[in-house]
């Protein structure tokens, strides 16, 4: 089956972003001059998928509207001859459906991600966290395409993953399991945050997930857990239960936004990876080297 849905989780209230993330969903917030969730759409439509679904929420209307078309804007730049602008704001639309769906309630992931079951019927989908992207350098390929290309040999669900330092392992969901093939794991066991003594690996699970549609069922029986919340790795705890699951060690670099520190540092580099704004750049950060 081919895989072309992604469901893309963007409900949360980002407290870690507060103040900023008050008005302005966190997955609006811009890396250099593009917002965080149009790097999760484009690794979507460079995957092969042309169906979106946004999980947003009464307070993030926003994050539809910046998929809408704005055809008066549209005009203005062609006709002002702006082609670089006008294909940042209409190009994605033309290659990806965009819908959305409300989540009611900040129940957690697993809750956002259960919103989806309908628009998703029968088919393995894509979930991509909308406050994380990926940078791939040296020709690596995205974790979504490398997660549709296990699902095309495999045939199960995938999970990307990303190597951590023993230190970090307990702020994770970490795996366990059997290396199928280079950087391809046969996973049996995910832990929630576990001690460095517990914890099966260093492979953390990371905010990409190829699933089947098994995974509803499953969220269905998972009870709130940590933080009162439906905690998506507890219904993946079932599904490995019921079904083999196989995570892919991801080669791109993570950048979650969802915090301060972390958004800055990512804006800070791309900066430098692109030619002309380092140039206006680097002067001042030398500066600040000393
Ligand atoms: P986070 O774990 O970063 O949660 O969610 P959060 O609530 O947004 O942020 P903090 O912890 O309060 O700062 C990861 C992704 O899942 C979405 C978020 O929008 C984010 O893109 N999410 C989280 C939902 O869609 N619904 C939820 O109930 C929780």
């Amino acid at each position: 089956m081919n895989v072309t849905k992604a469901v893309i989780p963007a409900a949360g209230f980002g407290t870690r972003m507060l103040p900023a993330a008050k008005a302005v969903p966190k997955e609006l917030l811009p890396v250099l001059d593009k917002p965080t969730i149009q790097y999760v759409v484009e690794e979507a439509a460079a995957a092969g998928i042309d169906d979106v679904l946004l999980v947003t929420s009464r307070e993030k209307k926003a994050v539809e509207d910046h998929f809408d078309r704005i055809p008066e804007l549209e005009a203005r730049l062609a006709a002002s001859g702006k082609p670089a602008l006008l294909a940042s704001v209409a190009a994605l639309a033309e290659r990806v459906k965009v819908h959305a769906v409300r989540q009611a309630e900040q129940k957690g992931l697993g809750d956002a991600v259960y919103q989806a079951k309908r628009h998703v019927g029968s088919a393995p989908f894509v979930c991509m966290l909308g406050d994380t992207i990926f940078s791939t350098t040296g020709g690596a390929e995205s974790p979504t395409t490398a997660l549709v290309a296990a699902y095309e040999k495999y045939g199960t669900s995938v999970i990307a993953l990303e190597e951590v330092p023993a230190e970090k392992v307990s702020r994770y969901g970490i795996v366990g399991g059997a290396m199928v093939e280079d950087g391809v794991i046969k996973l049996d066991r995910l832990v929630e945050k576990p001690t460095p003594e517990a914890a099966p690996s260093r492979l953390a699970v990371a905010a990409r997930y190829l699933l089947t549609p098994a995974i509803f069922a499953c969220l269905e029986e998972t009870k709130p857990g940590k933080g009162g919340e439906i905690q998506l790795t507890d219904a993946l705890q079932l599904l490995l239960a019921r079904e083999p699951i196989h995570g892919v060690v991801v080669k791109a670099r993570r950048h979650d936004i969802g915090n301060p520190v972390d958004w800055l540092k990512t804006n800070l580099l791309y900066a430098s990876r692109d030619p002309v704004m380092w140039k206006a750049i680097e002067p001042m950060v030398r500066e600040l080297l000393g």
